[in-house]
């Protein structure tokens, strides 16, 4: 007998614990630009660029996350809100110690900080626990990347913040993938 066929299976199926992590997701004029940027660095630092779809900008990375949990984590991100910005993005950076060439904002608005800080505390308070170092900035461009020089980002990108994203990864034979599996509108 032929076995019954499977229906498509929602990414969170399966597997008991997912890893995951908040973050910031360009919308499309904004991924363009970024991808764009990508291109002009790595003709100076080299390195493997992301695809366009994985350009984001992490704001907490949890790790692996009981799926049981997922829903709690759910409900203590709907406690977490800063106000709607723009994020303007205008410097290229390096990261020696992992190799990681990267755009971001020169002036951090204090939207974004004040985003994290209160993710970080909705998270405490419903015991999840985090990568807890220092927040700084970036979306990672390129990986494997070493920049002799930094070059100068040629047109500063305005990214306009309004939501965040609970992402889901999965590291597969060819890089990760990502799925978005929660969305919360800034104030
Ligand atoms: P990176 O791009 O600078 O490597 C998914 O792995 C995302 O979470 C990436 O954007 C990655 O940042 C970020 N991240 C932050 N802390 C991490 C950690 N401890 N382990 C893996 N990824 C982390």
């Amino acid at each position: 007998m032929k076995p019954a066929p499977q229906a498509p299976q929602p990414p969170e199926a399966g597997r008991r614990r997912a890893r995951v992590f908040f973050a910031l997701w360009p919308d499309a004029g904004t991924r363009g630009r970024l991808a764009q940027a990508a291109q002009r660095l790595q003709a100076t630092c080299g390195g493997r660029i992301l695809k366009p779809d994985n350009i984001h900008l992490t704001l907490v990375f949890l790790g692996d996350v009981d799926r049981t949990r997922l829903d709690a984590l759910r409900a203590a991100a709907a406690g977490a809100t800063a106000p709607r910005h723009t994020l303007l993005l205008d410097r290229f950076g390096w990261f020696r110690r992992n190799r990681v060439a990267w755009a971001g904002p020169a002036q951090m608005p204090p939207a974004l900080p004040q985003l994290v800080h209160r993710l970080e505390q909705v998270l405490r308070q419903e015991c999840f626990s985090f990568d807890a170092r220092a927040f700084e900035a970036h979306i990672t461009l390129a990986r494997r990347a070493d920049c002799k020089e930094v070059p100068t980002l040629p047109e500063p990108i305005p990214w306009p913040v309004s939501e965040f994203v609970l992402v889901e990864s999965e590291l597969g034979e060819r890089g990760s993938t990502y799925t978005i599996i929660g969305r919360w509108p800034l104030s």
